[in-house]
């Protein structure tokens, strides 16, 4: 089975699961951190030097790792608990952890939320989307630097691979700290963790942040929330009643020393690993770009359209993930191909199936419905490798031959001639 949906989740590395072999079912981290017996007290302070050592291997400014079971968990704590008011800027089509807890929490009246603005950047026979910096500030100047509450985002979009978190957010950051404007950001870095090289964020602007473990090759069941130090007191006075609070955290409960020793000795190798890898996954996305390329000059000739829209720019997009829309068969009759082909890729947002027509996160992914039922994503991960990409582009020419039929009438029916014109 070749597995091209890696940004759903991915395998945990070798390293990972020999560590959890060796370590059932009394292995020296499997006692209880929290107990009074010297073995536990070990995996407590064991615990406690790999936080510090994490700290320091990032650069990241003293603050708290809260451990929980996953990313989605990691993001509720943190809308739950954060100090948010005024005026905070999400992205209406990220992951629902952060989306649907961020729109209930205002609700409730707390704040207001605004959308971080995309634009649309067309080319000759295809489109991309991209952030709108300019636009974004010009939103927060309009409203007063002062109203500015918050800034909750993800890195990279899961749906689409979009970079939404890049060096033109931390100047617009920087300059409104300037301006005297206080408000806290919090990063859902699920989709990169690793993946980016870490050096190129700079942390001391970050008050919050959100790792998955299982999306880059450690344990499952496991994620970080990062919290400095002054919201880490904001947050704990805000929840002094919640989970018990009986470990003065912001989120008491026993640890599971296991799984958190398995992520801790995997993360600085892992980091080394996707560096390495990272010059191939270019090479992968552009192999892919051709072949997509190739077919729409093959269907141009012959029905003046094209099967594939490539959406995201690499500039703009997250190496790791490839959003593209096919417009010859229904995403859903394509993934069963693809399977019988020994082939898995993703249709939609990673964590959320959903079946239907018009798809909220693509439409707010500026996707217009009727590309809804076409969205596909091949997302990549440590054991990729250039023979699934080659695999996966000769499966695809195999269906786009032996499904002619069914495309050609599809093509013609709903696309029609000088398909980007419809937009
Ligand atoms: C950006 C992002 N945040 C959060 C999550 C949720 O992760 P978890 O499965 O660890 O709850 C996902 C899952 O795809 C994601 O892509």
């Amino acid at each position: 089975m070749i597995y091209l949906d890696h940004a759903a989740t991915t395998f945990p590395h070798p390293m990972v699961s020999d560590f959890l072999k060796n370590q059932s079912p009394w292995g020296v981290y499997s006692f209880n951190p929290h107990s009074k017996n010297s073995s536990s007290e070990n995996v407590w302070s064991e615990i406690q030097k790999c936080k510090s050592n994490f700290f320091k291997y990032f650069h990241w400014p003293l603050g708290e790792l809260t451990m929980t079971a996953s990313a989605t968990l990691s993001n509720n704590l943190f809308v739950k608990l954060a100090p948010l008011e005024k005026t905070v800027w999400y992205f209406s089509g990220d992951h629902p952890s952060l989306v649907k807890s961020l729109e209930a929490r205002a609700k409730l009246g707390h704040f207001t939320l605004k959308s971080l603005p995309l634009k649309k950047i067309s080319k000759s026979n295809e489109w991309t989307i991209a952030v709108d910096w300019n636009a974004f500030l010009k939103g927060i100047m309009d409203d007063g630097p002062e109203s500015l509450g918050g800034l909750c985002l993800s890195t990279v979009n899961n749906s689409s691979g979009l970079i939404l978190y890049n060096q033109h957010t931390e100047k617009i950051i920087r300059e409104l700290r300037k301006l005297g404007a206080k408000f806290v950001v919090h990063l859902d870095m699920s989709q990169s963790f690793l993946k980016d090289p870490m050096n190129e964020y700079d942390f001391s602007l970050i008050d919050s942040c959100v790792i998955s473990s299982h999306k880059c090759g450690g344990p499952r069941n496991f994620s970080l929330l990062y919290t400095q130090s002054a919201l880490t007191k904001k947050m704990l006075n805000e929840g002094e009643f919640i989970h018990g609070g009986h470990q003065q955290v912001l989120y008491s409960g026993t640890l599971d020393g296991v799984t958190a020793m398995a992520f801790f000795n995997f993360y600085q190798h892992g980091e080394k690993e996707f560096a390495l890898q990272r010059h191939s996954i270019m090479l992968w996305r552009e192999k892919l770009r051709k072949f997509s390329n190739a077919i729409n000059a093959q269907y141009q000739k012959s029905h003046n359209a094209n099967l594939f829209l490539c959406s995201f720019d690499d500039e703009d997009s997250s190496p790791y993930i490839f959003t593209f829309i096919f417009l010859g068969l229904p995403s859903d009759m394509l993934l069963r191909l693809l399977e019988k082909e020994k082939i898995l890729i993703s249709s939609t947002s990673a964590c959320n199936a959903k079946k239907g027509k018009i798809d909220q996160t693509f439409t707010n992914l500026l996707i217009p419905a009727v590309y809804h039922p076409h969205v596909l994503r091949v997302s990549f991960g440590l054991n990729t490798v250039e023979d699934d990409i080659d695999q996966f582009i000769l499966a695809f020419e195999r269906i786009i031959k032996s499904e002619k039929f069914l495309i050609d009438q599809q093509i013609g029916r709903n696309f029609g001639k000088n398909t980007h014109h419809r937009l």
